[in-house]
């Protein structure tokens, strides 16, 4: 028993140091610039996405500055960081607004460009990505 007590012991301090430096890492808010950096990234996605002959039609009626606010406050949400997001939840501010896949596809291309163009490693693309993706459920309709 004593033996199966110490290599339990020593399994456990196996995991926390392998736990450590996972816990150490930074996060992904961190990694996308905190808040400001963040805010510029949307800012950016959204002036690619007005450039964007395929989806830009959607947004004629938007109010830019607050779709901005709410981005912002969603994605740092998403990332692990400080903010709360105040806005809708997808379905409701999506329905009615035929978004294709197509459409979604090309709003995610506005963000990497926006991402590239800030230097945002391809890791931490894929990290943000990876959370965006499973949304295209609620925000798709067509
Ligand atoms: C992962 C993808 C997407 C995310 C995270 C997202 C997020 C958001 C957020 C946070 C809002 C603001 C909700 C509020 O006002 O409370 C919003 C609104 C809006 N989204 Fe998206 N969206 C996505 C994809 C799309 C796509 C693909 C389109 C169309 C091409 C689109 C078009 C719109 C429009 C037009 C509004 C404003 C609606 C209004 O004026 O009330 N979104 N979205």
């Amino acid at each position: 028993m004593k033996i199966a007590g110490l290599s339990l012991a020593a399994l456990l301090l196996g995991a926390l140091s392998f736990t450590a430096p996972a816990a150490q890492a930074s996060s992904l808010y961190q990694d996308l610039g905190e808040q400001r950096g963040i805010e510029l990234l949307m800012e950016e996605m959204l002036f690619n996405i007005a450039d964007d002959r395929r989806i830009r039609h959607h947004f004629v009626e938007t109010d830019m500055a607050h779709l901005h606010q709410m981005l912002s406050e969603q994605i740092c949400e998403l990332a692990g960081g400080p903010c709360v997001y105040s806005g809708e939840e997808m379905v409701e501010s999506h329905t009615g607004l035929d978004i294709s896949r197509g459409d979604f596809n090309a709003l995610v291309e506005a963000l990497q460009l926006a991402m590239d163009d800030n230097d945002i490693p391809v890791g931490v693309q894929n990290r943000l990505l990876a959370l965006l993706a499973p949304m295209h459920h609620e925000i798709v309709n067509l």
